[in-house]
């Protein structure tokens, strides 16, 4: 029974709530703005197929693919290639003469970004350990590194951060809890976002949002 002023609040409260999200949610409908790449279903598809879970979602594929536009005729690297998918994003923003290397130690999901997306000349796909490949690489040598496998995230972050140009966006993503998290990793994560965030030479900042991203950008020396 609802005859009460009390009632009355609660209602009044619920009804102003309604209306907020009615009148703000429409103009933050994210995903409404997004196309996605034309590859994108195909290798979803595949991706299904293989049962790989760890695919970046279009949200953050979107935020990439910005980044990427920002980085016209640059060298972009990717750390963890899985199927392609935030490959992808990446090189749907990029210009003609920019390059990205992806880098993964998984030949057999890494297949699928191989057939699909190798024949686009801007793409160099290796099949490696990432810490190895990290450590053959020159310093300040990268406009975008996106760090989405254990190395250059969990591992040789320091190594990762120092290959960025001064300029240059260092970018990991799932950081909010997900279903595919080993046991023990959530203690991990405010580690690695503490680690970021702290490092002088970047501007960081730390989005609460799709999987959870850090964007830390290197500042000029
Ligand atoms: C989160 S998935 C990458 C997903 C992909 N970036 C995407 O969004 O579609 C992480 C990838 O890191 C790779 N990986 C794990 N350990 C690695 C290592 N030591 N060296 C290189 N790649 C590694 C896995 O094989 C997996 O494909």
């Amino acid at each position: 029974m609802c005859d009460g002023s009390r009632c009355d609040v609660t209602r009044n409260a619920v009804l102003e709530a309604v209306l907020l999200t009615l009148r703000y949610a429409p103009c933050m409908d994210d995903l409404r703005y997004i196309t996605e790449p034309k590859v994108l279903k195909h290798l979803l598809e595949q991706t299904r197929e293989l049962n790989f879970s760890m695919a970046s979602e279009p949200l953050v594929g979107s935020l990439l693919r910005s980044l990427a536009a920002s980085k016209p005729g640059g060298r972009l690297l990717e750390l963890g290639t899985g199927t392609g998918i935030s490959a992808a994003w990446i090189l749907d923003g990029m210009s003609d003469d920019a390059t990205l290397v992806s880098v993964d130690n998984d030949a057999a999901v890494q297949d699928v970004a191989r057939r699909a997306l190798g024949n686009d000349r801007r793409l160099t796909v290796v099949t490696q350990d990432g810490t190895a490949f990290l450590k053959k690489q020159t310093a300040a040598s990268f406009d975008f590194v996106f760090a989405d496998a254990m190395p250059g995230k969990y591992e040789g972050t320091e190594l990762a951060l120092s290959l960025v140009k001064p300029g240059g966006i260092f970018v990991i993503d799932d950081m909010l809890p997900q279903p595919n998290w080993p046991e023990g990793h959530a203690a991990k994560v405010p580690v690695l976002i503490d680690l970021v965030a702290k490092d002088k030479r970047f501007e960081t900042t730390p989005i609460s949002w799709a999987s959870g991203v850090v964007v830390a950008v290197r500042k000029l020396e």
